[in-house]
């Protein structure tokens, strides 16, 4: 079942109903100020920063969920409705939704009073601004009271919803003309401010929240609304708010706009205030004269157009295949827009408090965005290596404000250092830019301790080879991709993290799949030392790769797949000897990626990996799931059957297992492997998979599960990244390289022929790919050999691969 339908030529999702399975939700945003924002106008903004600068307020895991966000009512006569369904809550003539690419619009109608609301985040500036038309439809005048308001959370998230004894004192707020300032801590050690404002002169405000709703009321009907009225508060402590109300005369068939604007700003130290505690407001004026016209409104919704038009034309692909084309041209590349700006910090289940800016997950997210802003890819690397520790080891998040290393998420997982092997290689095949490898570069951000990145790979490669363990395979540490894999913790204490607790450090405990992901990224770093004349240093590495892939050979095959790991005891994990997690997902993705005993062990393992692990929604993390808790596991076994890494779908390391499949040029099941579980093809199983069907998830429940089906964790998950990468650089074959652009497709029979435009290092490479007895890669018409396609100066490249 669906509860709405694609729009292509908009970009658009089109959601025509309210009572979506689970808040869908979008991101406005690309720099500075960021929002989320559900289909029904919940959500929340924020400067840079979710936990830190967070500037309106949400409410975890709250009944009903996804109250507050965008508070607009609309009276007219004795119904009072909301554009977007909430908060009033008033079954609308009709509604729909349109999540476009950084902007979202509500189309409300009730009783001849049509309502759109349009919010975006415009480039280049720290605001939301939302568009609210209203157009009286009816034959009579219509005289409206319409309100506009948000609450603001007073600036650290998680203070803000803990540490009340002293937040219900500090609340302050500052009134001028239309528009409300939230100052709350402005008089000592904050340099920012925010506010609310409306572009018409104003009947009437509250700022304190419960003057507005009034006692025992919520959202849906407050006080104030019900009176038709504003009580002129002023937030002095408690919770703060800016709630705007305007008196509005609409002929018949006459429309009236109004641009309302949430906006953040800084002052310099010297020139905070024009009076005591007084904001200094004349950044603010200036950014709401930049929004004070429709036209303005106009040109930054038609500049984010062609923002995006521009960043995807970049990769486009035309097939047979609707929903292909959809997910490659439009909403996989956008998830990755988003996924690179948020890492794992701020979605409807990522809570924005707790994780930062991710190290493996960055590294894998530029995977699938460095081709859109490499320039922007080029920084975040740099960011990334600078928490790196000068034996090689990292920690594993930092936040994105300080851009400092976050020592309370944990560290010690083995596999980060490999990551930022695998995107700086990445980055450079993109680019072509070599001079990243001699940027200066610290180590845990401490001055004085830069050296070339390239010295941070070196560190990278030169921590798994001397952390090896009694089968000369890489040591896990705390765990490696898998975060819940946890070999060293033997955690008995209640609530324990086991990403934080001390570890037992056996030495013994030993990773199959960082030994899968050396051997890959091992010869890929040989690969680029050779390019800048590394010759010794080069060799070097291929020889360790070729030792670790006889390691993997002599102790990580078990007969018909990969195995996974050794624990503490030097027992194997992911063994037909286990009686429980016989066979996991990721050491069969990344050992075939890395072509580990060739396309022979790669097809069995991948046969096996199908047979018992693959459901209709794609490949299980493992089988059978762990049915009770062990102590040697750790967290995997935690969750119950079929659940996150016990056993569900979990999307992220599906995509290596299409990427195996394209490694031995399996093109059918790549696809459908492919299939299973992109948004686009389960649309109709939405009552199902119920988040949003145009981004991919962390995680659907698995066979063993209650739920079987059920996603969880949309938005921000290295799914999209991988996924990104494994149909653009997998199934559809065109893969940058250090000496050209690789056109080397593994299509399923299904698709007969399909065309492909990509920009790459300047040039525009326009790709036929068709069926055909003569086999082989035309460039301009003439054979070249080999799938590379070499550079070139030519602003168009036109070429033919017969497959
Ligand atoms: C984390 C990833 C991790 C994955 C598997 C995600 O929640 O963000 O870093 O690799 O879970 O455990």
């Amino acid at each position: 079942m669906q509860y709405g339908y694609f729009d292509d030529k908009a970009r658009e999702y089109v959601i025509t109903r309210p009572d979506t399975p689970l808040p869908w939700i979008n991101y406005l945003g690309n720099e500075g100020f960021f929002s989320l924002i559900s289909h029904t106008g919940g959500g929340y903004s924020f400067y840079k920063d979710a936990k830190l600068r967070r500037i309106t307020r949400f409410r975890y895991n709250n009944v009903p969920a996804d109250e507050g966000g965008r508070l607009f009512y609309l009276c007219d006569g004795d119904t009072v409705w909301s554009p977007a369904f909430r908060p009033a809550m008033t079954p609308l003539d009709s509604y729909r939704c349109r999540h476009g690419l950084g902007y979202t619009v509500f189309e409300g109608k009730k009783n001849g009073l049509r309502a759109s609301l349009t919010v975006t985040v415009p480039m280049h500036c720290d605001m939301e601004v939302q568009k609210l038309a209203l157009t009286n439809e009816s034959s009579e005048e219509k005289t409206l009271t319409v309100y506009g308001g948000v609450e603001w959370c007073l600036w650290n998230a998680v203070d803000d919803q803990t540490n009340f004894q002293r937040n219900w004192n500090i609340g302050e707020v500052e009134i001028e003309g239309s528009t409300v300032y939230h100052k709350t801590e402005y008089r000592e050690r904050r340099d920012h401010y925010a506010f609310y404002s409306v572009n018409a002169p104003i009947a009437g405000f509250d700022t304190d929240r419960d003057a507005f709703l009034g006692q025992f009321r919520g959202w849906k009907e407050p006080l104030a609304v019900e009176q038709r009225t504003s009580f002129g508060s002023i937030a002095s402590g408690w919770a703060p708010a800016a709630l705007l109300r305007l008196a509005v005369k609409l002929a018949p068939g006459e429309t009236r706009t109004f641009l309302f604007r949430l906006g953040y700003a800084e002052n310099p130290e010297d020139r905070k205030f024009t009076a005591l505690n007084v904001i200094n407001k004349e950044k603010a004026h200036r950014m709401l004269a930049s929004f004070g016209t429709e036209e303005q409104f106009d040109a930054a919704m038609e500049e984010l157009r062609a923002y995006w038009d521009s960043l995807l034309s970049r990769f486009t692909v035309q097939s047979s295949e609707e929903k292909l084309d959809r997910m490659v041209n439009i909403w996989n590349q956008y998830q990755c827009m988003v996924t690179f700006n948020m890492s794992r910090s701020a979605s409807y289940y990522e809570s924005g408090t707790g994780r930062g800016m991710g190290f493996r997950d960055s590294c894998q997210d530029l995977l699938g965005f460095v081709h859109l802003i490499p320039e922007r890819a080029r920084q975040r690397i740099l960011d990334i290596a600078s928490i790196q520790f000068a034996d090689g080891s990292t920690y594993h998040q930092y936040q994105p404000l300080t851009r400092r290393g976050n020592a309370d998420i944990g560290s010690g997982f083995n596999d980060d250092p490999l990551w930022l092997v695998a995107c700086t290689c990445a980055y450079v095949r993109e680019t072509g830019d070599f001079t990243i490898l001699d940027e200066p570069t610290p180590f845990n951000n401490e001055a004085g301790t830069e050296v070339p990145l390239l010295e941070h790979l070196r560190r990278s490669i030169g921590f798994t080879v001397s952390h090896t363990g009694p089968h000369g395979l890489p040591l896990i540490g705390r765990a490696d991709w898998n975060d819940c894999l946890n070999l060293n913790c033997f955690s008995h204490e209640p609530g324990e993290s086991f990403q934080t607790c001390s570890n037992f450090e056996s030495g013994k405990a030993e990773s199959v799949f960082i030994a899968g992901m050396f051997v890959k990224y091992g010869k890929e770093y040989a690969d680029l030392c050779e390019r800048i004349g590394l010759r010794n240093e080069a060799d070097t590495v291929r020889e360790r790769a070729v030792n670790m892939e006889a390691a993997v050979l002599a102790h990580g095959w078990d007969g018909e797949w990969f195995r996974r790991a050794y624990d503490a005891f030097e027992r194997p994990v992911g063994s037909n000897l286990n009686e429980e997690g016989k066979i996991f997902i990721e050491p069969q993705g990344f050992c075939v990626m890395a072509g580990i005993g060739g396309a022979e062990y790669g097809r069995r393992a991948l046969v096996s990996t199908e047979k018992l692990l693959g459901n209709g929604f794609g490949i299980e993390l493992l089988w059978p799931c762990y049915t009770e808790y062990h102590d040697y596991l750790g967290e995997i076994s935690s969750y119950p059957p079929g659940y996150k890494e016990n056993g569900s779908v979990f999307c992220h390391n599906n995509p290596w297992i299409t990427l195996a499949y394209c490694t031995v040029k399996d093109g059918n099941a790549a696809f459908d492997l492919y299939t299973r579980n992109a948004p686009a093809y389960i649309e109709d199983k939405s009552e199902i998979h119920r988040t949003e069907p145009y981004c991919y998830s962390q995680t659907i429940a698995g066979r063993s599960a209650r739920t079987y089906g059920e996603a969880k964790n949309s938005w921000l998950t290295g799914t999209a990244a991988w996924s990104f990468v494994a149909v653009s650089q997998g199934i559809l074959g065109i893969r940058p390289s250090f000496d050209g652009l690789t056109v080397d497709p593994c299509l399923p029979d299904s698709i007969r022929e399909c065309r492909i435009t990509r920009l790459f290092r300047g040039t525009r490479y326009e790709i036929t790919v068709r069926r055909g007895a003569e086999k082989g890669l035309f460039v301009n018409g003439a054979p070249v050999p080999g799938c590379t396609v070499p550079l070139t100066d030519a602003p168009v490249c036109m070429v033919q691969a017969v497959i």
